[in-house]
């Protein structure tokens, strides 16, 4: 477990404010909602529902399969970003990327989402570097480092690892929730909170998919502590759309589908079967909901749970 190590925020190297970014380099700046940086890239376009520009947005989970992708989008869209994860130097590499790529504040931080005082000092570390936050984004969440006990059968499922899991996808979900929610309401200009939960928060999968499947040299399957946990996010996210809607918070959740990650053909052949488009998804494809869900494309919309699955909720 890596963090926090202090970030140097007055140091050239990491400053997550890029020269030529609008913004005085080394300074705090204050990101109020009408302040425009120049963004070198955008798949968005340069002004329009879904720019972003602006904005900081907290992403947990940042260094994983789908948090680069929507880092890489929410910075292509005009925000500055706080990435973070476990590891604090990982976070900083894929920040030093953002800057570099779309020429947006950027920052990397470790955070145990798990540990109170974790999340407390992201959020206090980030507030003191980039002003406001107006998106989060809870991405963290998944799969155990001890795959025999992740994917152990349900009769046999031990309750240390259901608690671990937990502890990730619903436990830290509250707790991010909960101290930038804190500080949104304190903010006084709304925001938009995206949670990630799953397919499987809403439906079982089709013990049949993982017949002859193989991911990282073993079997997988998807254990029910990940259901219920991710219908937990799906819970939480409308109960709090219905509680900050006073405060102008929208809070929706993206529920994707089997992302293509190296599992093996046979995996790939059976999953794609029980999907009407036909295949797993790409990781990218996950980027444009949530930016539609972040920004004020999506201003009317709240406690919505969007699916992003190829059509696998549709019949
Ligand atoms: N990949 C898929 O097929 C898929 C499908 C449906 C839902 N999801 C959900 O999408 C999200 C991202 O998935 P992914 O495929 O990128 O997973 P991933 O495992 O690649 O990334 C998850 C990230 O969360 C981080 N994390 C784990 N525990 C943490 C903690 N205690 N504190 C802070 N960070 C922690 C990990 O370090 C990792 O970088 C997850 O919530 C996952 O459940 C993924």
């Amino acid at each position: 477990m890596k963090f926090p190590i202090q970030h140097r925020l007055m140091a050239p190297a990491d400053d997550p404010v890029p020269p030529g970014s609008g913004l005085p380099t080394g300074s705090r700046p204050e990101m109020g909602r009408g302040m425009m940086l120049q963004a070198s890239s955008s798949d968005c376009g340069s002004s329009g529902p879904f720019r972003l520009d602006g904005r900081t947005a907290l992403v947990t989970g940042a260094v994983g399969i789908l948090g680069r992708h929507f880092c890489h989008g929410l910075a292509a869209a005009g925000a500055a970003v706080v990435v973070t994860d476990l590891d604090e130097s990982e976070c900083e590499r894929l920040a030093a990327e953002l800057r570099r790529d779309h020429n947006v504040p950027a920052l990397g931080l470790g955070c145990d989402i798990t540990v109170p005082e974790s999340v407390d000092s992201l959020v206090e570390r980030a507030t003191r570097a980039l002003g406001d936050i107006h998106i989060l984004h809870n991405n963290a969440g998944g799969k155990s480092s001890n795959l025999d006990a992740f994917y152990a059968r349900f009769e046999d499922y031990s309750l240390d690892e259901w608690r671990r899991i937990m502890a990730v996808n619903i436990d830290g979900t509250f707790l991010v929730t909960q101290a930038v929610g804190r500080r949104m309401v304190a903010q006084g200009k709304g925001g938009s909170i995206i949670q990630t939960a799953s397919v499987y928060g809403a439906l079982a999968p089709d013990q049949r998919i993982y017949e002859g499947s193989e991911y990282q040299g073993r079997p997988i399957s998807s254990p029910a502590v990940y259901a219920a946990s991710k219908a937990a996010v799906i819970g939480l996210t409308r109960y709090l759309a219905a509680y900050w809607a006073d405060a102008g918070i929208r809070v929706n959740c993206l529920c994707p589908g089997g992302v293509e990650s190296g599992q093996n053909e046979e995996f790939r052949r059976r999953y794609g079967q029980r999907v009407p488009l036909g295949r797993m998804a790409q990781a990218g494809e996950m980027v444009g909901t949530l930016l539609y869900l972040a920004s004020d494309a999506s201003s009317y919309v709240t406690g919505q749970v969007l699916m992003v699955d190829g059509g696998l909720s549709a019949w």
